[in-house]
C-alpha cells in the first residue's frame, strides 16, 4: 500500500499528513498562524516563514508518531513547491528535500493548486474525471476543468483580487477579525442581502473571469456613507459574490463539454450560502456536486500527500532534489491571461 508524507507551508498554515493509497488519512496535524497575523489583518510573509521554520519538523514528528510509522515506511515525500509566499514554500520544500535525501526516498514537488484540485477525490472515491472545479481561496479564484492527474485546463481566473481576499477586506472594513470569511458569513445571517446596491463586476461578459476589487471599493463606500447596518452590508456583499460566482460558472460550464461533476474547493468553499447556490446550479445542470469536508477545503497537508499518491499511481516521475520553489506556478501554463490581469498565478 502506497504511503506518502505530505508537507504544506505555502501560506499561513504549517501542516504535515500521512495519506495512503486507500484514501486513508493515517494522521495529520495543522498549526495555524492566525493569531500571529491577526493584528495585521492579513498574512505577513516574514512572520509566516519564521513560524513555519519553527513548527514544521515537530509537526512531522507528531504525524509519524500518531500513525505509528517512520520515514522509512513512506514511499515518497510530497512537499508544496509553490505557488505561495516564497519564504514559507522554501521552508517546506527544503525540509522535504532533506528528508527525501536522508532516507533515500523520492521527492514529489507538488503544486499547491493541484493539491486543492485533487482533494475532492481524496474525500470521494466515486468522483471521476473530468470535473469542473471552482477553486476559491484567499489567494486564488479560478475555474478549471480537471481532466486527469496533471491535466488541468484553466477557463477563468481573477483579474484582481481573489474571492477570499474580498471577504477578508470586507471584514476589515466592517471591523471584524481575520480571517474574515467566516465572520462575514456569520454577520450576514442578520442582514438583508438586497439592502445595499452593490456591483457585480464582469457579470454578463462572455469570458468567465472574475473581478472583485470594485466590489470591495463599493463596500467601503457603503460603509463610509453611514446609511447601512454592517449586517446589511455583509449580507449584500455575500449575495453579490454569489451572483458573480454563479454567472461566471454558467459561462464556464458552457465551454467545458461533458462533465461528471461540479466541485468546489479552497477556503471559501466553507461558506454555506455559496455551497447552497452551487448545489442548486449543479442540480439544474444534472451534475453531481461535491465539496470536500471543510478540513480538506482550507489549506492542509493531506491534500498535498494525496496529490503525491495520485502522481505515483499514474506513474509520474519524482522530482529532482534541485527543484526550485516557485512563487508563481499556474496549473495550466497554456491558459490565456485574463485581460487586464496582473501577474497572479
Ligand atoms: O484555502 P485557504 O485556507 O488558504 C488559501 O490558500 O488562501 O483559504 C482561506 C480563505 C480566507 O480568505 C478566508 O477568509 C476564506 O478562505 N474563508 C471563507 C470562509 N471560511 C474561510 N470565506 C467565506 N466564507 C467562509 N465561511
Ligand atoms: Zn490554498
Amino acid at each position: 500500500m502506497t504511503l506518502v508524507l505530505g508537507i504544506e507551508s505555502s501560506c499561513d498554515e504549517t501542516a504535515a499528513a500521512l495519506v495512503d493509497g486507500d484514501r486513508r488519512i493515517l494522521a495529520q496535524a495543522i498549526a495555524s498562524q492566525e493569531a500571529e497575523h491577526a493584528p495585521y489583518g492579513g498574512v505577513v510573509p516574514e512572520i509566516a516563514a519564521r513560524a513555519h521554520a519553527e513548527r514544521l519538523v515537530p509537526l512531522i514528528d507528531k504525524v509519524l508518531a500518531d500513525a505509528g510509522k517512520t520515514l522509512s515506511d513512506c514511499d515518497a515525500i510530497a512537499a508544496t513547491a509553490g505557488p505561495g509566499l516564497i519564504g514559507g514554500v522554501m521552508v517546506g520544500l527544503v525540509t522535504g528535500k532533506a528528508l527525501a535525501m536522508a532516507e533515500g526516498k523520492p521527492l514529489l514537488a507538488i503544486n499547491h493548486l493541484e493539491g486543492h484540485a485533487l482533494s475532492p477525490r481524496l474525500a470521494d472515491a466515486t468522483l471521476e474525471f473530468p470535473y469542473a472545479l471552482l477553486l476559491v481561496s484567499g489567494g486564488h479564484c479560478q475555474i478549471l476543468r480537471v481532466d486527469g492527474v496533471g491535466r488541468y485546463k484553466r477557463l477563468a481566473t481573477t483579474i484582481d483580487d481573489a474571492l477570499g481576499e474580498a471577504f477578508d477586506k470586507t471584514a476589515k472594513i466592517l471591523g471584524l477579525g481575520y480571517p474574515g470569511g467566516p465572520q462575514v458569513e456569520k454577520l450576514a445571517l442578520q442582514g438583508d442581502p438586497e439592502a445595499v446596491a452593490l456591483p457585480r463586476p464582469l457579470v454578463g461578459s462572455g469570458e468567465p473571469h472574475f473581478s472583485f476589487a470594485g466590489l470591495k471599493s463599493a463596500v467601503l463606500r457603503a460603509h463610509e456613507s453611514g446609511e447601512h447596518s454592517d449586517a446589511d452590508i455583509a449580507a449584500s456583499f455575500q449575495q453579490a459574490a454569489v451572483d458573480c460566482l454563479i454567472d461566471r460558472l454558467k459561462i464556464a460550464l458552457g465551454k467545458m463539454g461533458k462533465l461528471n461533476a461540479l466541485v468546489v474547493a479552497g477556503g471559501v468553499a466553507a461558506n454555506s450560502v455559496i455551497r447552497a447556490a452551487l448545489e442548486q446550479l449543479a442540480a439544474s445542470r444534472r451534475l453531481a456536486f461535491t465539496a470536500p469536508p471543510q478540513k480538506l477545503c482550507t489549506d492542509n497537508a493531506a491534500m498535498i500527500a494525496w496529490a503525491g499518491v495520485e502522481r505515483l499511481a499514474v506513474g509520474i516521475a519524482p522530482d529532482p532534489l534541485d527543484f526550485s520553489a516557485r512563487p508563481r506556478w499556474p496549473l495550466d501554463p497554456q491558459a490565456e491571461p485574463a485581460r487586464g490581469a496582473g501577474v497572479k498565478a
